[in-house]
């Protein structure tokens, strides 16, 4: 482990379905690779959703509906903590289209250098699919939903699928370039360009932590290693940062 005495103003921490799986939301490599009991590419490609929309909106439509059951855990609520108390920048990336995140900042306010960004969309959004409107939908979605921006526009959830471009990668990026620590909170490091994000924080010369229920694929990346579940591990470690 190498040492860092160097003062940390910039943080990044991205965060994975690991976060959110004490709230009771299902991870998704945990089990037999199915997602909910679909395939994948049946629900979460732009293939899968021309092919069959009504499955694919009836997928979303599922999840959508399971928010309500859930709530923030204790390291959703630890990291608004800190945002709320920290002086410097702090980026929260999550891989989540989960509201945990939202809901845990909006019940403890953020201070000034704090944002949130979904690389992976919302559940709680929906997209037009032909003026690239995104709006808050909060009910289910038809597969033929129209849309309200567009003439010939249908409504589909603004979800980042697999073969399209994950959002807001500039501002990521700038981000990862100039901080001075970078934690990986619940993410199995599976999925590409999210698990390349350790590397470019390293490049910066920040320091890397890993904190997952177990050491991951890629956690020889990583300066520190924290395992254990995320509602101990991550109060524990961000009780005591300092600037
Ligand atoms: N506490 C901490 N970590 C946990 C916990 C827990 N209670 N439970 C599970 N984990 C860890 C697992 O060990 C695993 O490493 O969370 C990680 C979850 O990994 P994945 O299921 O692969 O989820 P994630 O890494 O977020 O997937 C990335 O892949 O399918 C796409 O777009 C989807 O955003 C998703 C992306």
């Amino acid at each position: 482990m190498t040492g860092h005495a160097e003062p940390i103003h910039g943080i990044v921490v991205l965060t994975g379905a690991g976060i959110s799986a004490e709230s009771g939301v299902p991870t998704f490599r945990a089990s037999d690779g199915l997602w909910c009991g679909h395939r994948v590419e049946e629900v979460a490609t732009p293939e899968g959703y021309a092919a069959n929309p009504a499955l694919v909106q009836d997928f979303y439509n599922q999840r959508r509906r399971q928010l309500a059951e859930v709530r923030p855990n204790a390291a959703h609520v630890a990291l608004a903590e800190l945002a709320a108390r920290w002086e410097g920048d702090f980026l929260l990336v999550t891989q989540n289209v989960d509201d945990l995140h939202d809901r845990a900042h909006a019940e403890i306010p953020p201070g000034a250098g704090f944002e949130l960004i979904h690389m992976h969309g919302e559940l709680l959004k929906a997209r037009c699919t032909r003026s690239g409107v995104v709006m808050d939908w909060f009910g289910d979605m038809a597969a033929d939903e129209a849309s309200p921006h567009h003439p010939q526009g249908r409504m589909r959830p603004h979800i980042v699928w697999f073969g399209e471009m994950p959002l807001a990668m500039e501002r990521i990026e700038a981000a990862l370039a100039a901080c001075d620590l970078f934690v990986s909170i619940g993410t199995s490091g599976a999925v590409y360009p999210a698990a390349g994000f350790v590397q470019l924080a390293r490049y910066a010369g920040a320091r890397t932590v890993e904190i997952n229920l177990e050491p991951t694929q890629g956690a020889r990346l990583f300066d520190e290693g924290v395992y254990g579940p995320a509602t101990e591990a991550v109060p524990a470690f961000f009780r005591d940062l300092q600037t």
